[in-house]
């Protein structure tokens, strides 16, 4: 079966079995990650679905408290997860801020590259005694990689101005990085650009520039049921190679600052040294 832009998140899933299934859902309170619960949990999956408030309702999932800002909580997280399943087949890291004014995780790090990239990194390492053999990462990056690779000379902005831009374009260039990085590794791990969808994820933008991007993606603005089609369809097709970065159900070409080996293996070092734990070589 081939699938397209127009495509819906329960269309993709009807054609194969996920009963039974362990799902991890980064972001599952609202937007994309919300759907891809909502249609998992419609197929029979076991859902364990994050937010940062712990008083969130997730329907059909079980919530676990994640703040991806801090990594006691990614730690936290983890061993939570670890208790209440051995065995994960899909992990989804898919939380995310976009275009966010200049803030820093407890740790310090640039806002987005700390929640976007570098918090899901130390939850996968902490992931990985869970994960079977023809289990699955889905890393949801964005078109917007295409804004910048990464910016080696100072990527937490600690010396130059910040933009908000760069900063989110470097952050979804380093999900594509970590995910060849992944592949590279035998794990079988995607990265995947939804598609223009209205979301939460505008919530920093201001009105000209709100404006200015809901008319740039005005013809191929995409609904939510139609943005999580590509995300579920990395975690059950086929045909897709390790490492390959999507796009309307499709294979897709990224920026080739996103894909370059040298920039992979860097990407991978400095992200170990920055989170303080070791994910293998
Ligand atoms: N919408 C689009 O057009 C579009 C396009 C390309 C890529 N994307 C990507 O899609 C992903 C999902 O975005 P969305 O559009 O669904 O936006 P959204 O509706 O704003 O959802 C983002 C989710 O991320 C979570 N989150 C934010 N900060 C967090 C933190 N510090 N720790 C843990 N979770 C955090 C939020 O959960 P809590 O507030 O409950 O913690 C929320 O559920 C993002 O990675 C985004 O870059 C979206």
């Amino acid at each position: 079966v081939t699938y397209g832009p127009a495509n819906t998140g329960d269309e993709v899933l009807a054609s194969v079995d996920v009963r039974g299934k362990v799902a991890v859902v980064t972001g599952a309170s609202s937007g994309l990650g919300r759907e891809v619960v909502r249609v998992l949990v419609a197929c029979g999956a076991d859902v364990l679905g994050t937010s940062r408030d712990p008083k969130a309702k997730i329907d059909g999932a079980r919530l676990v408290r994640l703040d991806l800002a801090s990594l006691d909580s990614v730690r936290d997280a983890a061993l939570e997860f670890l208790t209440m399943t051995s065995q994960i087949d899909f992990l989804f890291n898919n939380a995310g801020v976009m275009a966010t004014p200049q803030g820093r995780t407890v740790e310090g790090f640039e806002l987005q590259m700390g929640t976007n990239h570098l918090g899901h990194f130390l939850l996968t390492a902490l992931l990985t005694d869970a994960f079977r053999e023809h289990s699955r990462i889905v890393n949801t990056t964005s078109l917007g990689h295409v804004i910048t690779g990464m910016r080696w000379e100072d990527p937490h902005f600690r010396q130059q101005p910040y933009e908000k831009w760069q900063a989110y374009g470097q952050s979804k260039t380093a999900n594509i990085l970590f995910t060849r990085g992944l592949a590279k590794r035998g794990f079988l791990a995607f990265a995947v650009h939804p598609g223009a969808i209205d979301t939460g994820l505008t919530r920093h933008l201001e009105g000209d520039e709100l404006v200015a991007m809901r008319q740039a993606s005005e013809s191929k603005a995409k609904t939510v049921q139609q943005g999580v089609a590509t995300l579920v369809w990395a975690a059950t097709a086929r045909e897709v190679e390790a490492g390959a970065y999507l796009a309307d159900c499709a294979e897709a070409t990224p920026a080739s600052h996103a894909v370059d080996p040298e920039e992979v293996a860097r990407l991978w070092d400095w992200s170990q040294e920055q989170v303080g734990h070791w994910f293998g070589i």
